[in-house]
């Protein structure tokens, strides 16, 4: 019965995605190419006047007054005042893709929210949680921009008719509640949020929630749960937040990036946006890097840059150069390593790191020269998501532990070599079979090291087998 629920739901969501993806690519293709439009091959870098984020690295004044001069809040009554469809048409028409790890098309989901009215309040609830190894761009926006945030919420909310935002923020970011608090608090005084705001006829309060730290609880259904005061444990789907959501109301649940581009989306307009980046990978987008670069840094880039030139350009390149560099993690923890040659040419967006069997996810890279331990750090990576597990699902419960041990054997090589495709197929197992795609996530770092590190594998068993056969044959001797 289970497994049927399951198999349904998977076509009932495959069917969804796919019918998205088609309306996605209907709308890119009719506003990104046109027979006289040569396809762009050349991406990145972003020219200053292009970035979204001018206050990335907190240089300047976060609060109302140093937001206002960057341009936030700028005729934010009259994009309130074009109403919802208009909105939603613009941030379709920017092809922006949701910057929380899954890259659903932000526009389209949305727009799911505009359903007739029934009596319950909507809600839109951002991800703040930001728990994914490797992952730190939100905090940046939260610290050094709030307002960008806010601003977003607002016009998020329009977009979808909610009443009220709740920021759900991971409890260990202090710093980054209390600006976001405070600049919360100066926009409530300003009248640009609360009743009628921004003098639009538009009543939208903020909240923010804060979190206790938990990876699970930045699955969105999770999130909800947390936010009801319950323990973050995630939902099976359907129904979906739109349908039921936080307190039972629709609710929309969107990435702290995704909510705050819509403001600036709205101002200079979803086809300025659709002009960076390949068709459907499109805008410019923050990309993490850390690991072994001279300069690991946050950066706004446009969507599809080389992976090469964003570590070359930003990162002062890689520790002891580009040719001691071993793989890259390239959008956080649970996408899968891709090895140097797959690095050489791939691009930053969805299509070319899916095209690579790996994926954009938070797009937050983590970069591993030869001197890294590779099977050692999949398997530290095999030991969080261990740990994260809720529990709720077998396959995650179980097979995630499994995994977590095999490959700490592997780390030593006290293995036997069957056990190399007997562990690629346990992931397998896991893969697809689970309530919330945490199961995913750790199955994905161990089939990208099998994929691409096999022989590294091999060759510990290999070693691990001649040690233990010296051992056997000087203690057979001593005896
Ligand atoms: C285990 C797990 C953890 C997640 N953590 C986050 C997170 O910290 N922040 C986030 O925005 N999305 C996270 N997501 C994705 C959310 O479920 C959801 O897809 C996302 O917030 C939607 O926002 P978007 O449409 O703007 O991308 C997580 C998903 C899973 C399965
Ligand atoms: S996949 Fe793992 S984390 Fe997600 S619901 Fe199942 S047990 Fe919980």
């Amino acid at each position: 019965m289970r497994a049927l629920m399951s198999s349904q739901r998977i076509r009932w969501v495959l069917q969804r995605t796919e019918l998205s993806m088609r309306s996605h690519r209907c709308q890119s293709s009719s506003t990104q190419t046109s027979a006289n439009t040569p396809q762009k091959t050349k991406f990145g870098p972003l020219e200053d006047s292009d970035r979204i984020f001018t206050n990335l690295y907190g240089r300047h004044d976060w609060k109302l007054s140093g937001a206002m001069r960057r341009g936030d809040w700028f005729k934010t009554k009259e994009i309130l005042l074009k109403g919802h469809e208009w909105i939603i048409n613009e941030m379709k028409t920017s092809g922006l893709r949701g910057r929380g790890g899954a890259g659903f098309p932000t526009g389209l989901k949305w727009s799911f929210m505009n359903k007739p009215a029934d009596g319950r309040p909507k809600y839109l609830v951002v991800n703040a949680d930001e728990g994914e190894p490797g992952t730190c761009k939100d905090r940046e926006i939260m610290r050094h921009d709030p307002h960008k945030l806010i601003e977003g919420c607002l016009v998020a909310g329009r977009a979808m008719g909610a009443v009220a935002a709740y920021i759900y923020i991971r409890g260990e970011f202090y710093n980054e509640a209390s600006n976001l608090q405070l600049a919360i608090r100066e926009a409530y005084e300003a009248g640009l949020i609360g009743r009628n705001a921004c003098q639009s006829g538009y009543d939208f309060d903020v909240y923010v929630h804060r979190g206790a730290g938990a990876y699970i609880c930045g699955e969105e259904t999770a999130l909800i749960e947390s936010i009801e005061g319950k323990q973050g444990k995630p939902r099976l789907k359907p129904p979906f937040p739109a349908d039921i959501g936080v307190f039972g109301c629709p609710t929309t649940v969107s990435n702290v990036e995704t909510v705050a581009v819509a403001p600036t989306i709205c101002r200079r307009g979803g086809s300025w946006f659709v002009s960076f980046g390949r068709t459907r990978n499109s805008g410019t987008k923050l990309f993490n890097i850390s690991g072994h670069v001279n300069n690991p840094c946050t950066v706004e880039e446009e969507m599809s840059i080389p992976l090469k030139d964003l570590i070359e350009r930003h990162c002062g390149g890689v520790i002891g150069g580009w040719d001691n560099l071993l793989g890259v993690i390239p959008g956080g923890s649970s996408t899968p390593i891709i090895p140097k040659k797959v690095c050489e040419e791939v691009l930053m967006d969805f299509d070319s790191l899916l095209a690579a069997q790996s994926g954009l996810g938070t797009a937050a890279l983590i970069v591993m020269n030869r001197q890294t331990d590779v099977v050692k750090a999949i398997a530290r990576l095999l030991t969080f998501y261990k740990h994260e597990s809720c529990g709720q699902c077998t396959p995650c419960r179980e097979g995630v532990g499994w995994l977590n041990k095999i490959m700490w054997r592997f780390v030593k090589g006290n293995a036997s070599t069957q056990e190399i495709d007997m562990i690629y197929e346990m992931s397998k197992q896991i893969e697809g079979h689970t309530i919330c795609a945490l199961g995913d996530a750790a199955a994905w770092p161990v089939q990208g090291l099998i994929r691409h590190f096999r022989p590294e594998i091999e060759a510990r068993i290999e070693a691990y087998a001649q040690t233990q056969h010296h051992v056997r044959k000087a203690t057979a001797s001593v005896s």
